[in-house]
């Protein structure tokens, strides 16, 4: 296969993911696209990510033009249009672009909602005040293409807010590549899914799935590209990447102004201590280890 075409296939391959396996639907138990799966969705949302109203202040953007690129079920870009901002929402997937729409309708507020791709955007050059895009651009085939694509759509002195998953992180080093690598191990045996289940609270059914891919080929699930790939948004994930600062700022090379923060530690992930962690102590360590990278830059 051709480069390009190998590109496309994985495109197809990750929006296919993203159709089956809306962005965090599996947060809620409420029928998926109800007003209560909204709402459970928004309330966890904010539990467990709290810093993200603190990084964006949602307020700030009354009135402007924000455009979010991968919208996924729309929680943040609630938040945006709620706060008075002319809010547009793409995403790669019709299945995300109908439940955004059924939210909107439901609060009955405005938005420009449309199936799109980043690494293409349908918009003019400098159309936008704030590019906001929260998770999205590492499961994309080529990353940078979309990130000058936020270039081009902002305007002169617009404001882009990018996060990207950090590999410097505890999630990275410690949960993922050896607790989970460990793991992963014990699901050679029958009774592997329910055991780690009860051990750490993981979806069994997912668990499930990991064990297939695991009995299929042991070394293929294990390489750290595709180990990453199918431990961050659940199995079957067919692309998922981690960038350290410097080179995550060196993609955002041609923005000014441009800095980078790192922000959540889920506490999920830490055995046993996890939970006990005050809010002071979470956020400290959040900022050095946290699976968060946050790009924030001037046109
Ligand atoms: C992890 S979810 C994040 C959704 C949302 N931003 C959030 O924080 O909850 C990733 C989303 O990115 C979308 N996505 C992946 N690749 C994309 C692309 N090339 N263009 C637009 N959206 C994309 C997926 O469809 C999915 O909705």
């Amino acid at each position: 296969m051709n480069p390009n075409s190998m590109a496309e296939d994985l495109k197809t391959r990750v929006k296919d993911f993203w159709q089956a396996n809306p962005c965090g639907a599996k947060f809620a138990e409420e029928g998926i696209g109800s007003r209560e799966f909204f709402a459970h969705v928004e309330r966890h949302r904010y539990e467990t990510e709290w810093h993200i109203p603190e990084v964006v202040g949602f307020d700030r953007w009354r009135d402007k033009d924000v455009l979010e690129v991968g919208c996924g079920l729309g929680t943040d870009g609630v938040r945006f249009a709620r706060a008075g901002a002319r809010y547009t929402g793409i995403d790669l997937t019709e299945r995300s672009i109908e439940l955004v729409r059924r939210r909107f309708e439901y609060e009955g507020l405005a938005a420009e909602l449309r199936a799109a791709d980043a690494e293409a955007l349908p918009f003019a050059d400098s159309s936008f005040d704030l590019v906001y895009s929260h998770g999205v651009l590492h499961h994309t085939p080529d990353t940078e293409k979309a990130i000058n694509e936020v270039h081009r759509v902002l305007r002169p002195g617009g404001t882009a807010m990018v996060m990207l998953y950090h590999r410097r992180s505890y999630n990275y080093y410690v949960n993922i590549m050896t607790l989970r690598r460990l793991g992963v191990r014990l699901l050679r045996f029958d009774w592997g899914p329910r055991f780690v289940h009860k051990l750490t609270g993981e979806d069994e059914a997912r668990l499930s799935e990991l064990q297939r891919a695991y009995r299929r080929d042991p070394a293929a699930l294990l390489d750290r590209n595709e180990f990453l790939n199918q431990n961050t948004d659940g199995a079957g994930n067919p692309l998922a990447r981690a960038y350290s600062r410097r080179e995550a700022l060196e993609m955002f090379s041609r923005f000014n102004a441009t800095r980078a923060e790192v922000h959540f530690l889920n506490k999920r992930w830490i055995p046993l201590i996890g939970n006990l962690m005050p809010r002071a102590v979470e956020r400290r360590l959040a900022r050095v280890a946290g699976w968060h990278l946050w790009i924030i830059a001037r046109k």
